[in-house]
């Protein structure tokens, strides 16, 4: 049995990450939230909403940092909508754990020693403070799924960054540098695999319980993503970054390569850059993550159309 936990600034991709780990009877230990997309508060209730819509009731949900580690943020209701799921507005009788999320991310790496994997599919900021917290961390984590960055310098809330790792550059390079098994899936990569009109019909028209949420909770998304982004439909950064963790079969081309995240205040914040050189070239750094430059589609969605189907 695989053990995950799930790091998220809970908004719809979040969610339908959660719905696909369930789908594929995928060990859920946690669910640990940090600032991102919406209100913190709002983002908590997020996550324990879309716990009850799979089988995930008892999933403890931890709440971690409320901000990055040095540089100020905005969340982007802009773009998920104000509960952060579209036309969803959830709610939950179910409350928090009082623990940190930070706290929680070590205690279970020393309980699943060695078989523990992270989704990290938001800013950086608890995983790089339980890393600063307890440095022999990454010797107990499996992998670290990321979602952030990018591969070819085309950035989603800048020109040049992805949002995960704008909003907490300084803990995305913390990360980076920490020595965790690390497979990245860049923004610009996703966005070669949206979810176009013809696809999105066929989704409508499954009529089940859960692709009538899904629909839901992307429709403010996917209009942000045509009108905004340029998109010809939605893509799926953290439901990707997820299909790639369940299914390795997934992916196509990856390849291991040396990622350094700049952190300073200019107008590169946040921006990923990659030595795509070999390792005795310019930086001779060793690699040490691996990115995920293409995958197959026909596969993710057909992992769509099967954790919709109920
Ligand atoms: C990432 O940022 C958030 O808006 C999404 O949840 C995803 O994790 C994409 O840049
Ligand atoms: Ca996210």
């Amino acid at each position: 049995m695989r053990h995950f936990i799930i790091d998220c600034d809970t908004a719809e991709d979040d969610v339908a990450s959660i719905f696909m780990l369930s789908k594929y009877g995928m060990k859920l230990d946690a669910v640990t939230i940090v600032e991102g997309n919406v209100s913190f508060q709002q983002q908590i209730t997020n996550a324990l909403w879309a716990l009850e819509q799979v089988g995930y009731k008892d999933v403890p949900v931890f709440p971690g940092s409320k901000r990055p580690i040095v540089k100020n943020f905005s969340t982007v209701e802009e773009v998920h909508g104000k509960s952060g799921l579209g036309e969803i507005t959830p709610s939950s009788k179910r409350k928090p754990e009082n623990k940190h999320a930070v706290q929680a991310i070590i205690e279970l790496s020393h309980q699943f020693k060695g078989e523990l994997e992270i989704l990290a599919i938001s800013p950086l900021t608890n995983l790089a403070l339980a890393y600063l917290l307890d440095n022999t961390l990454p010797e107990r984590i499996k992998k670290v799924w990321i979602m952030g960055g990018t591969a070819f310098s085309h950035g989603n809330i800048t020109p040049v960054a992805e949002y995960n790792f704008w909003v907490d550059p300084d803990a995305a390079r913390i990360v980076f540098n920490a020595g965790f098994n690390t497979t990245m899936v860049p923004w610009d990569v996703v966005i070669k695999y949206t979810i176009d009109d013809n696809e999105w019909n066929q989704i409508k028209n499954m009529r089940t319980r859960l692709s009538e949420l899904y629909v839901k909770m992307f429709s403010h998304y996917r209009q942000y993503d045509k009108e905004v982004q340029k998109l010809d439909g939605h893509p799926h950064p953290d439901l990707l970054t997820t299909a790639a963790a369940i299914n390795p079969e997934i992916t196509e081309i990856t390849k291991k390569e040396y990622v350094v995240i700049d952190n300073s205040d200019s107008l590169t914040r946040g921006m990923t850059l990659i030595d795509h050189f070999d390792s005795d070239r310019p930086w001779s750094n060793s690699p040490n993550t691996e990115i995920v430059y293409s995958i197959k589609k026909e596969i993710l969605l057909d992992m769509i159309k099967k954790m919709l189907s109920e």
